[in-house]
């Protein structure tokens, strides 16, 4: 039946670039998740707004699912086609669109990479600031559809603060013009919004208008080891109160032995329990001396062991990597992700409680703790021991994440801080969103997307 449709889809638009082939299939059809078995029906490649009205329209004819991919970066499973799906690739829709300098925005079209954003903004003598290591592969659509965050949040906030205006094909294949690039509109219900970190179940975006800024000055890049737990959340709040922070991550030894086995260079001899990458501005040489000050107030209080500050760009990238390579090191060893966030207020009681946690449920297996501590977001990663299955590593899994939901759930804190709720948390979205929350939500899906059509399965069953 559905082969069938696909040849009408085929006839309706016979420009539109389909591919069918088994590779494609497998290579569309996953994320970074690497956990479904990938199983779409097709890809489809539109190259225009108007094939991707067209697609939406076929698909409710049909009624055939479409998964939105974007480059398929994502970590909970939102662009999986593993049910005979349609995938609909932004890919070949990857251009800058415009740049308006009085307005200081650029207009993308969804499948651009976000580098080639940054590179755009640049060569305005901006900065898109949302920034994170997937930056070379990942797509500006799926940064929207995620809301990402990444590792300058503590300065520029999320994707959401830098969006100034949408165009979006609903599920119901209506093309909608969102905020037109105002900074104020009071006019009712911001549906832009409403977009960002829908994670493709309301509606597909086709063209992006995004704001930039003013590059921020100098920086200097330093990374700090601690000697416990309790010294991070005072070393973040010393370097808050005393510098201007671009960035402020974390990462455990656990985390810095698999880096550095992943080629990363060691930066500070002798072992430590807990590592920071910090930047700040210095726009002059009294801020230098500042940060040094507050480096050796750090020290003279026993919350930092030891530190290191970056004297070069390279030196400084190479700090960097020790915190942005993590995700790349782990991959070979199939991890389970928890991505979750707290107020920063509440991060120390909760990091207390969750070690307890951990320590207690997986005493056989290695957990890598790192993330944006300076945003209240942590990134957990159990490996999955060469003893498990892949079935009992994640059962084992999922009974953990539960508890560390029910945790979250005390804590007011969210079991999704930037990657999205996808396939993998959808069971957990109760430990966040009230069942009033959640039915409002359902009602929101079926006004954009009557038919149930865009990216059924994702975010709730
Ligand atoms: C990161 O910040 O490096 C990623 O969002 C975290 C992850 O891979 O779990
Ligand atoms: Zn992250």
């Amino acid at each position: 039946m559905n082969l069938q449709a696909l040849a009408d889809l085929s006839s309706q638009w016979p420009d539109l670039r389909l591919l069918t082939e088994p590779g494609d299939l497998e290579h569309y059809g996953r994320d970074w998740t690497r956990r479904w078995t990938p199983s779409p029906l097709a890809i489809a490649l539109p190259a225009s707004i108007d094939e991707v009205q067209g697609i939406m329209r076929w698909a409710n004819q049909h009624k055939v699912a479409i998964v939105p991919s974007g480059g398929r970066t994502g970590l909970s499973g939102g662009a999986v086609a593993a049910n005979g799906e349609l995938v609909l690739s932004l890919a070949r829709m990857n251009r800058v669109l415009g740049f308006d300098a009085v307005d200081r925005t650029l207009t993308v079209q969804p499948g651009i990479a976000l580098e080639a954003v940054h590179t755009a903004a640049r060569e305005h003598g901006l900065i898109y600031p949302v920034d994170f290591a997937a930056r070379g592969s990942c797509s500006i659509g799926g940064n929207i559809a995620t809301n990402a965050g990444g590792i300058r949040v503590i300065r520029y906030g999320n994707t959401r603060e830098w969006i100034a205006g949408l165009k979006v094909v609903a599920g119901n294949g209506e093309l909608l013009d969102l905020n037109r690039g105002l900074i104020k509109n009071s006019s009712g219900y911001d549906l832009r919004q409403l977009m960002i970190g829908s994670e493709g179940t309301l509606g597909i975006v086709v063209e992006a208008t995004l704001r930039l800024t003013d590059p921020p000055p100098a920086s200097q890049v330093m990374l700090l080891a601690l000697p416990d737990m309790d010294a991070l959340m005072q070393v973040f709040a010393l370097f808050r109160e005393r510098l201007s922070l671009q960035a402020f991550e974390f990462f455990t030894d656990v985390a810095l032995k698999h880096v550095l086995a992943h080629g990363a260079q060691r930066a500070i001899d002798g072992d430590y329990p807990y590592y920071v990458v910090t930047e700040f501005d210095t726009v002059d040489e009294r801020a230098q001396e500042t940060a040094l000050a507050t480096f050796e107030q750090g020290v003279e209080q026993g919350l930092i062991a030891d530190g290191v500050m970056a004297q070069s760009d390279a030196q400084a990238a190479a700090l960097w990597r020790l915190r942005e390579g993590i995700t790349e090191s782990l991959a070979a060893h199939k991890p389970y992700k928890n991505d979750i966030s707290v107020r920063i207020g509440a991060v120390q009681g909760f990091l207390q409680e969750i070690q307890a946690l951990l320590t207690r449920e997986y005493p056989h297996m290695e957990v890598v703790w790192f993330g944006h501590i300076g945003d209240g977001n942590l990134h957990i990663n159990v490996l999955k021991p060469g003893t498990l299955s892949d079935a009992e590593f994640i059962a084992q899994c999922e009974h953990v994440t539960k508890l560390l939901a029910e945790t979250l759930q005390r804590h007011a804190g969210s079991i999704s801080a930037e990657h999205g709720i996808g396939l993998v948390k959808r069971a957990y979205l109760e430990s966040t969103r009230s069942t009033a929350e959640i039915a409002l939500m359902r009602g929101v899906k079926a006004v954009f997307d009557p038919n149930g059509i865009l990216n059924p399965g994702k975010l709730f069953a």
